[in-house]
């Protein structure tokens, strides 16, 4: 049997209670307990939100390992740009209480219509200027979905004969830990025992036209997508030439080709524009959205795209539980007046404009150290020459003993992607406990 009282630090189970474990017990519960497909940073436990950039945190107390005090940490990483509004957006939280509360919002399926659905619909179509929408939940889900939709459209509209479509991917590619994300993955990690994989994808290599020219030159005619993130994330933020997307969205129209792009990340203001295909002037058939798309309260995604190819589906053929229900509808809706009302693309193009200006200073003053500094809008990165003492890892916690939350992605890149409510002077502390690290490796 289980047991289960209280909120908060009192929220207790079967005896334990959470405000009386220490750093050490959590990860000690975590490591009996849970799947091991984390490491998390050490001797650390977030506790409570202090202000929509600063976390609460919880770290071992010098005096007893069985103890903890509380600190602030600057939250570089804004759970992954899934926070672009800022911790606890208080509009998106009002409306929240206010819809299950005032207006005893529902929970029902797609099999009857509730009334959010219209409201969710019409903002979303509005927001990515496309034709319809799909709501899912997880952000994987939004690109698996595109991925299916790309091969029905290949089929049903292009004519490519059944079990013969192929997608293409980009090398260094991150969508998610589905079977068909994976399988287009190469990541030896993501992969490794998973197998086998869903056939009918092919990668080239990220930002190099000449190499997709000529796949769909050879293949163009089986082809039925090119499936890709237009700034890669996950791969240590990527970001193409400048006129790689313009080139590659011609080329996919020459082959009839559909150009899907997964802006679960890149979406959202993160990169100083609503979407980062805005960047380039380019438009996506279709798209996968997810992170942001929920304010950071709830998983919210959805598919954006093409009458005609969201148009392939068919009742039956697609279906989610979760997607688009009333109370995903209405944080749906308020994450984008949220991001519309307050900016926040706008914030994100003059605070990452500052963050870069810290990052250039960095590298300039520490080349032996600072290899690379990339980003767009609020998507930022910074890359250490390869060796052991420039470790991403070691940079995290050292962060981490200065306040600021972020971690590495691989060895020598360091990601900073802030809520885009990011304040100026947040901007400044998070330059300066960077350098402060970095000067001292
Ligand atoms: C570009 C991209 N696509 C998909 C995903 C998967 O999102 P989720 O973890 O919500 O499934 C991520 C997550 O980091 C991502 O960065």
């Amino acid at each position: 049997m289980v047991k289960i009282d209280g909120y908060g630090d009192n929220l207790t189970v079967n005896g334990v209670r959470i405000g009386d474990l220490s750093p050490a017990d959590h990860e000690k519960i975590e490591k009996q307990k849970g799947g091991q497909n984390y490491s998390p940073l050490e001797n650390v436990v977030v506790s409570h939100v202090k202000d929509s950039s600063t976390l609460i945190c919880r770290k071992p107390s010098n005096n007893s390992i069985e103890a903890f005090v509380e600190e602030e940490l600057l939250d570089g990483l804004c759970c992954y740009s899934a926070v672009n509004q800022g911790q606890l957006n208080t509009t998106i939280v009002d409306a929240v209480i206010a819809h299950l509360q005032n207006e005893k919002l529902p929970t029902v399926p797609r099999s009857i219509r509730h009334k959010y659905m219209s409201a969710f619909l019409l903002a979303s179509t509005a927001f990515t200027g496309m034709d319809r929408v799909v709501p899912k939940v997880a952000g994987v889900e939004s690109w698996e979905l595109t991925f299916k939709l790309c091969r029905r459209w290949g089929q049903f509209v292009k004519g490519i004969p059944e079990n013969e479509c192929l997608v293409i991917g980009a090398t260094g590619n991150f969508h998610g830990r589905s079977l068909s994300a994976v399988s287009m993955s190469d990541d030896p990690d993501s992969r490794k025992g998973f197998g086998p994989f869903v056939p009918g994808i092919e990668l080239v290599p990220y930002n190099d036209f000449d190499a997709l020219k000529d796949l769909f030159e050879r293949k163009g005619e089986k082809i039925a997508a090119f499936s890709v993130e237009p700034i890669q994330g996950e791969a240590g933020v990527i970001v193409p030439d400048d006129d790689y997307w313009p080139k590659v969205s011609k080329l996919c129209k020459e082959h009839n080709i559909l150009l899907a792009f997964d802006e679960v990340q890149t979406g959202f203001g993160r990169t100083g524009e609503n979407f980062a295909h805005q960047l380039y002037n380019v438009k996506p058939d279709i798209m996968g959205c997810g992170k942001a798309a929920g304010g950071g309260i709830l998983p919210v995604s959805f598919v954006a795209g093409r009458d005609d190819v969201i148009g392939t589906l068919t009742p039956g053929s697609e279906g989610s539980t979760f997607g688009g229900y009333p109370l995903a509808s209405v944080v749906g809706i308020y994450a984008i007046k949220t991001l519309i009302e307050e900016n926040l693309a706008q914030n994100a193009k003059i605070r990452g404009a500052q963050l870069m200006a810290h990052f250039e200073n960095l590298k300039n003053d520490f080349p032996d150290k600072i290899k690379e500094v990339r980003g767009k809008g609020l998507l930022t990165a910074f890359e250490m020459h390869d060796s052991e003492k420039l470790d991403g890892h070691k940079v995290s916690m050292e962060l981490l003993n200065n306040g600021i939350y972020a971690k590495e992605t691989h060895h020598s890149t360091v990601r900073i992607a802030p809520a885009l409510t990011i304040t100026e002077e947040h901007v400044n502390i998070l330059g300066e406990k960077i350098r402060l690290v970095i000067s001292n490796l």
